[in-house]
């Protein structure tokens, strides 16, 4: 049986060790930091682990060009998964709602977007435009869709108990180089394939991170909301479900390390959220605070890295990184290219695009 190790445990990395087991693989995953309850994960030491600190939301993006119609189309398979996922599983840590989208000032994309095109071309459910007397003061254009948030550390932390139960190893290692691993005895036997979701790992010199500052409010909402404001910033709200909170967001700055949250950028997140839904606010018109978020999304230039390689002669490896700020909506629909690459490497040959009866077996 090929053994195959997953470095990274992160979502992408638990998303595809998960898929890839489905195959009938032994899949050992390795890695530097695991899911664990969100109140303990370390906002400093563990800043590069980017999963605990997303949303994380499923968003509508219409696809403008090819990378973004791949994407979409990763999106809507990571939609039918959570779908099916939230059935089977209610612990899960998913939960499904109504997500706004409020833009200011609209793209062509989005203004020539129709009730029947959201549906039929982009495959959304429960689409609909807003009318104007639905909409905030300052936005243009707004619709509703049917979607998904998860809360990130309870999803996770069922993406590896379910891993485990299948019969998954794991091992948590710090590595230098993810060519390392090569080496290592491990009791499912030596690597046939690596599987590289290290996120932001390893110097790949068009990595870049995106700093996203979020809060964590208590208030319970109902519903995921999304701004885009016509100077560029962004405006939302991520409901966690599972008493995660709400999440209140955000920045997006490339480039930017800053480890620490600013108290004005978090006054100003809430401001103009409060302005755009004062339904999450409570009876008194407050936000309840429980902690600033300071998150790097692994932002890569071109476009994330999903391809099979041969390194050092024999190593075989497939990348499945930089998936800046949709790894979570994205996560299955990658997996399932991740198992595709695996048949390649595996058979030598090209394999057909991968039908997912394994959906079941997770
Ligand atoms: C504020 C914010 C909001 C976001 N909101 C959303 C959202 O609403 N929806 C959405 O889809 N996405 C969202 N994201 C993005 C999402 O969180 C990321 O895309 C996703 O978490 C990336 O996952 P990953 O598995 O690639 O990387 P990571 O979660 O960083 O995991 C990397 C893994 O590799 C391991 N690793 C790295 N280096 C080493 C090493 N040297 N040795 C051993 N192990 C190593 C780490 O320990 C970890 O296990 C958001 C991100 C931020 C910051
Ligand atoms: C995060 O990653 C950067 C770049 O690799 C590194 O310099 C920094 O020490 C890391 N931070 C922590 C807390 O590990
Ligand atoms: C593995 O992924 C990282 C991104 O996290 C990248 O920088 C690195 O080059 C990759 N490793 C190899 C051996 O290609
Ligand atoms: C909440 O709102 C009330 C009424 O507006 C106000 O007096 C109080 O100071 C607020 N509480 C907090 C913690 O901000
Ligand atoms: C992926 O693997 C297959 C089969 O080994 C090979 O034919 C193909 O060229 C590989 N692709 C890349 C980008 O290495
Ligand atoms: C690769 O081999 C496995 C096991 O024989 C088989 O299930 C799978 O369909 C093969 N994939 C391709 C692309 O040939």
């Amino acid at each position: 049986m090929p053994h195959i190790v997953v470095l990274g445990a992160g979502v992408i990395g638990l998303s595809s060790a998960l898929r890839v087991q489905a195959q009938g693989h032994a899949v050992t995953i390795v890695a530097r930091d695991f899911p664990s309850g969100s109140e303990i994960i370390d906002a400093q030491n563990q800043i590069n682990y980017t999963s605990p600190w997303g949303g994380a939301h499923n968003r509508l993006v219409p696809p403008t060009n090819a990378a973004e119609d791949r994407e979409h189309g990763m999106s809507v398979r990571t939609f039918d998964y959570m779908y099916a996922i939230q059935a089977r599983y209610p612990e899960a840590g998913i939960t499904l709602m109504k997500g706004i989208e409020y833009i200011e000032n609209p793209s062509d994309a989005y203004r020539s977007l129709t009730e029947e095109k959201a549906r039929k071309q982009l495959g959304m459910l429960g689409f609909k435009l807003l009318s104007r007397r639905d909409l905030p003061q300052g936005v243009n254009w707004g619709c509703e869709y049917d979607t998904w948030c998860v809360n990130p550390m309870v999803y996770c932390s069922f993406l590896l108990r379910r891993f485990a139960i299948l019969g998954g190893s794991v091992l948590r290692r710090e590595v230098r180089d993810p060519r390392e691993v090569f080496s290592w005895d491990f009791e499912a036997g030596p690597v046939d394939v690596l599987i590289n979701a290290s996120g932001n790992g390893f110097g790949d010199e068009n990595m870049f991170i995106t700093r996203g500052q979020t809060c964590l409010v208590a208030n319970p909402c109902s519903v995921t909301v999304t701004r885009q404001n016509a100077d560029g910033s962004w405006t939302f709200c991520v409901p966690r479900g599972f008493d995660g909170g709400t999440i209140i967001g955000g920045t997006k700055e490339p480039d930017n390390w800053d480890p620490n949250p600013s108290i004005e950028v978090r006054k100003e997140l809430l401001r103009k959220f409060a302005a755009t839904y004062p339904q999450i606010l409570d009876r008194n018109g407050n936000f309840t605070v429980m902690k600033d978020v300071v998150g790097r999304r692994p932002t890569r230039k071109g476009g994330m890295r999903v391809e099979n390689e041969t390194v050092d002669g024999d190593k075989r490896i497939i990348h499945a990184y930089g998936l800046g700020g949709r790894g979570y909506e994205l996560s299955w629909g990658l997996a399932d290219v991740v198992a595709q690459l695996l048949d390649e490497h595996l058979n030598g040959t090209s394999a057909p695009p991968y039908v997912s009866e394994s959906k079941s077996k997770l």
